[in-house]
């Protein structure tokens, strides 16, 4: 097993009792230590189906036929209990109210290793440093119920880190966010990979951030893997995401609309100021020789 592989799944299908097909067909990936992974698809795609596999939700406690193989960090999902996975696999999910139940932000974050039996001083400075990763220090006495939805999902994101994971897996984490508070969300999980090497598997129906964030990106239709690979490669056809029920980010629609009109298969960009810097070059000297 090489040591700088976080996750792998080979060949893997599950179905969930008593479901007609297969929620995952055929699906390998690998994630390496330290990437940020986003996985999208449309409704009924498999991205949950996927995370609860990474957490041994799937099969421990959601039933169902798995076959392949799915190994975190070396260790077989299947043979692992869940108890075992969640100190190593930190799972956030979609809806902040479903996973927060404190009375203050404190208790949240402290719950998963009061639970393991960490010792109390040690809690105290998880606790700290999963509020300051998150942008959320100074909120410990604050009710959970209290602050906005960006900031229920960044307490969410700390009560996962207090448990010290090797990987974050988030389901659709900035599905019930504003504008403002995905893109903050986005910085979080960004940094965390940044500058303290986190490895984070993300399912998202939106590509405008994972464009932005991910290092690698998993395209899902029903189950199986429709495409793999860097943002830029994945995300460059806006009709395909399209047709795979996946809203394509905007940069990869000017990029797509250029191509077309000035017949540059070559302009390609998922950023802001390379889109920029593609009108300055490319757009604006051809109008001036269209006005001439
Ligand atoms: N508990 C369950 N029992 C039976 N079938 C299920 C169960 N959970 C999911 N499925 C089926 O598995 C398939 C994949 O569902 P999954 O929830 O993983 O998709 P998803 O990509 O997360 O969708 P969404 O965007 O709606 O969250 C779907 O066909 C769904 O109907
Ligand atoms: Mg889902």
């Amino acid at each position: 097993m090489d040591p700088g592989i976080a996750l792998s799944l080979r060949d893997v299908r599950f179905r969930h009792r008593n479901a007609k097909g297969w929620a995952l067909d055929d699906v390998s990936l690998q994630v390496r230590r330290g990437q940020f992974v986003s996985v999208l698809g449309a409704n009924g795609a498999g991205k949950s189906t996927l995370c609860m596999l990474v957490n041994g939700l799937v099969p421990h406690t959601v039933p169902g036929d798995l076959e392949g193989v799915v190994e975190v960090f070396g260790a077989d999902v299947a043979e692992d209990s869940v108890a075992k996975l969640s100190s190593r696999v930190g799972m956030v999910f979609q809806e902040p109210e479903s996973q927060l139940f404190c009375m203050t932000v404190e208790e949240e974050v402290a719950f998963g290793p009061e639970n393991l039996g960490v010792p109390a001083d040690e809690i105290k400075g998880r606790v700290e440093w999963a509020l300051e990763l998150v942008g959320m220090a100074g909120y410990n006495d604050r009710s959970p119920f209290s602050l906005s939805g960006g900031q229920k999902q960044r307490v969410a994101i700390a009560a996962a880190l207090s448990m010290r994971p090797d990987i974050l897996v988030l389901d659709e984490p900035a599905y019930a966010l504003d504008p403002i508070g995905r893109v903050e969300l986005y910085k979080v999980l960004r940094e965390l990979k940044e500058k303290h090497g986190m490895t984070v598997l993300l399912a998202e129906r939106d590509a405008e951030e994972a464009s932005l964030y991910s290092d690698h990106i998993v395209l899902m239709e029903n189950g199986k893997v429709a495409a793999q690979g860097p943002p830029k490669e994945v995300l460059a056809d806006p009709e395909r995401l399209v047709s795979l029920g996946i809203s394509p980010p905007q940069m990869s629609e000017v990029a797509s609309l250029l191509r077309s009109r000035l017949r540059s298969p070559d302009i390609d960009f998922t950023r802001v100021e390379d889109a920029e810097r593609t009108i300055i070059e490319r757009v604006l000297p051809a109008g001036r020789g269209a006005a001439r």
